[in-house]
């Protein structure tokens, strides 16, 4: 029982909730008395895991279908949200996908896909939020900005990534988005800010750790020696959504034990 929640009151909505970082930060969020919305595409079941794990802390939780790549499914997302909850307090652009190939054997449906989902997702997302953040404005009560939105980037948005060009490019735009939307909005009170995870041992990159051999070469990446669990980018969300980080805006956090420190140059150069 948390006695001090961060964002008590709250609504969040978080895309991709139902695996991964975004199931972590969708907990995170539930745990600091978020009300929070877990959407999902595929699996309605691990949604509702993840729904009913965070109602078992006194807040209120729905799993809401939509593939964030599509409009119309967006807008109705929000709608469905805006009717249970009333509003949307902090907007997490979480889902993304890897469909990885040599440059060469790139298919067009594999680059699209990749960019329509990670990025052009997170521009619908955004939108969204943002239309309803100018429309209610700030509320003391729960917070100092209207509106806080958190785009889950990647170290790639800084490390280019052989084999991963769409995943990458991807990243990349997702870097000037969030600066862009961030220097536009920050006069409306609205904070957004990336966090870019390094290795983070989820789903999306399990051929990266689940051998003895692939761990033991992935770690030769991460000066801190260890890979990241979930709950390490949670506890990066929850405070960028909270008024702890009030005066943050347009930033990347990177949560990646040091990947972006260039580990090779350590020893060489
Ligand atoms: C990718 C993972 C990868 C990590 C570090 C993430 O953005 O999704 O597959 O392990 O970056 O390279």
């Amino acid at each position: 029982m948390n006695t001090n929640p961060r964002l008590k009151g709250q609504s969040a909505l978080v895309t991709g909730a139902n695996s991964g970082i975004g199931k972590a930060v969708a907990i995170a969020m539930g745990n600091e008395g978020a009300n929070v919305v877990v959407n999902y595409v595929t699996h309605p079941e691990t949604a509702q895991a993840v729904v009913d794990e965070i109602k078992s802390n006194g807040v209120n939780a729905i799993a809401l279908a939509a593939d964030v790549s599509k409009e119309d499914q967006v807008v109705a997302m929000f709608q469905a949200m805006y009717k249970e909850f009333g509003t949307i307090d902090i907007l997490v652009n979480n889902a993304g996908l890897q469909k990885d190939s040599a440059f060469e054997n790139m298919s067009l449906a594999d680059w699209q896909l990749v960019i329509d989902v990670n990025l052009t997702g997170q521009f619908l997302c955004a939108r969204e939020a943002t239309r309803e953040f100018l429309r209610r404005g700030v509320v003391p009560e729960r917070s100092i900005a209207a509106g806080k939105i958190i785009c889950m980037s990647s170290v790639h948005e800084v490390i280019p990534w052989g084999g991963h060009v769409n995943y990458a490019t991807s990243k990349g735009g997702i870097m000037l988005l969030m600066k862009s939307m961030a220097q536009e909005l920050a006069p409306k009170k609205i904070r957004v800010n990336s966090i870019g995870p390094g290795a983070i041992q989820t789903p999306i990159n399990h051929t990266a750790w689940e051998t003895p051999e692939a761990l033991k070469s992935l770690l030769t990446l991460i000066p801190y020696n260890r890979i990241g669990q979930p709950e390490d980018i949670g506890k990066v969300a929850v405070w960028l959504a909270s008024d702890e980080s009030d005066y943050i805006t347009g930033t990347t956090i990177f949560a990646d034990g040091g990947m972006t420190l260039y580990p090779g140059f350590s020893t060489n150069g």
